[in-house]
């Protein structure tokens, strides 16, 4: 492709994903966004919020992390980690400085902070596969999570489990409520880039305090498994899930009617497919629905790079988005999205990456889920705009449907930032839908 036509094609591409940052809402700009931002990078202000939004729960401290979100240019990815990993050392440090003999709920309280921010320390690394700092946060992050873990009144277990057809592990912990008699329990796990100690503080602690007993685990492109066992996503989630489910339903303090499965961004596509094949789970959660998302990311591009990829031009297709991704002007998310999405997918081209993002499609799907399914959606969903409203319409009168807004504070993709208001409105839910099986 000549240089020119390639250039014109960028700028198109450009301009389509700026667009793309806050589609299909009413709220166009930041201006008309009701919510303070963070910083005026869209992506970096939302995984700033993604980690405050762990506070309630014992994953994260607001002041310091403000403290850090201020050392930070937008879009520059260097920045955000090194603003990260100067907090979580020192939050590491000040634990490891705690008796945890005499002070065992300071110590843990500090070392599910520093694990946090090991994570988002690690979070825009992805684009240099060899960078070393992927691993080594990676084993930081999980050493203070564990300590802090063994800390809590009932420590939750690790596990590996064997996949059915024996091709990877899955890592899971389960976290009991320490109450007697069978009892609810949830399977969850996040999605594109979350990990299951990110859950815990999410959504887990919240189920644990009303009594639901949790189960986090990681598939093929999350985290754990990615790095371990050098696996990308597969689409067929019931591979991962029902391991899992096998797992749970030996532990006498779960109720093996009672068992939801719950995912998280683009686990809003993982959880119902896996629930489509596995009638053991009686309620879903998708948060956010995600119906097609090979479309999500083509629907991001103009017509003539699709009329590309479609014509399976790999080398001009190539060439457009390498460009894209490496020219810092382009927005962080897009930036962002194609890194992690072909390092989480372990594949090393763009076109190859949309291919195999095709085949992750809830269309032929939808009508097999037949359990109650909790599809939340958010105002301003900057990855999956409209993925959940055609996931709800698909799998129809079981899809309880809730559209979180800007105005509730809720309106972020995953309404992250509302962890509590969330926990309430999916958590309730789920407690009315075992009682009415059980009338
Ligand atoms: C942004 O939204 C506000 C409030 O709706 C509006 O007054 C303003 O004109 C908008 N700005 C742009 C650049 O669209
Ligand atoms: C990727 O990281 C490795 C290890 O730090 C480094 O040697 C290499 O130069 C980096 N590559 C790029 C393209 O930045
Ligand atoms: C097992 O994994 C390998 C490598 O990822 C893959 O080529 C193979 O198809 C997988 N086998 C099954 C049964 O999925
Ligand atoms: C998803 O599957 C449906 C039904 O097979 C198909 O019509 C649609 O084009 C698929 N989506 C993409 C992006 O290929």
């Amino acid at each position: 492709m000549k240089s020119s036509q390639a250039l014109r094609l960028f700028g198109l591409f450009n301009v389509c994903i700026a667009s793309a940052v806050q589609p299909s809402t009413k709220l166009k700009n930041a201006t008309a966004d009701p919510m303070f931002q963070l910083s005026s990078d869209e992506d970096f202000h939302f995984e700033l919020l993604r980690v405050l939004s762990l506070a309630p729960y014992e994953g994260a401290d607001i002041g310091e992390v403000l403290v850090a979100a201020k050392k930070i240019a937008a879009g520059d990815f260097e920045s955000f980690y090194d603003a990260f990993y100067d907090l979580a050392t020192q939050v590491d440090e000040t634990a490891r400085n705690i008796d945890k003999d005499k002070y065992p709920v300071s110590a843990r309280n500090a070392l599910f902070r520093a694990s946090s921010y090991y994570r988002s320390a690690d979070f825009f690394l992805h684009g240099n596969w060899s960078d070393p700092r992927i691993n080594s946060l990676w084993d930081k992050q999980l050493n203070a999570f564990d300590t802090a873990n063994s800390l809590l009144p009932v420590p939750g277990k690790r596990v590996n489990l064997q996949a059915r057809d024996g091709n990877f592990t899955v890592p899971a912990i389960f976290f009991g409520t320490g109450l007697t008699g069978p009892r609810p329990t949830i399977l969850m796990c996040n999605g594109y880039d979350g990990s299951q100690e990110e859950m815990y503080h999410l959504i887990g602690k919240a189920a644990l305090e009303r009594g639901i007993n949790v189960i986090t685990y990681e598939g093929p492109g999350q985290p754990t498994v990615r790095r371990g066992q050098n696996i990308g996503f597969i689409p067929e989630w019931e591979r991962v899930v029902s391991p899992v489910v096998d797992f749970a339903i030996q532990h006498p303090e779960v109720d093996p009617e009672a068992i939801g499965l719950m995912g998280y961004s683009f686990g809003g596509y993982l959880a119902p497919r896996a629930a489509a094949f596995d009638k053991r789970i009686a309620a879903v959660f998708a948060v956010d629905g995600v119906y097609d998302f090979g479309k999500s990311l083509l629907d991001q591009f103009p017509q003539e790079l699709k009329d590309i990829f479609y014509s399976g031009d790999a080398d001009t297709f190539n060439s457009v988005i390498e460009a894209a991704v490496a020219d810092p002007s382009t927005k962080t998310v897009m930036r962002w999205g194609v890194q992690q999405g072909m390092w989480s997918f372990n594949i090393d081209t763009p076109f190859e990456w949309l291919t195999k993002a095709l085949a992750y499609n809830l269309t032929e799907v939808a009508d097999k889920i037949k359990q109650p399914i909790f599809i939340g959606d958010a105002q301003l969903d900057q990855f999956f705009p409209g993925q959940a409203k055609a996931l709800a319409d698909a799998v129809g009168t079981n899809a309880l449907y809730r559209y979180f807004t800007a105005d509730e504070g809720a309106g972020e993709h995953c309404s992250i930032g509302a962890s509590v208001l969330q926990s309430q409105v999916m958590l309730d839910w789920f407690e009315d839908v075992l009682s009415k099986d059980k009338e």
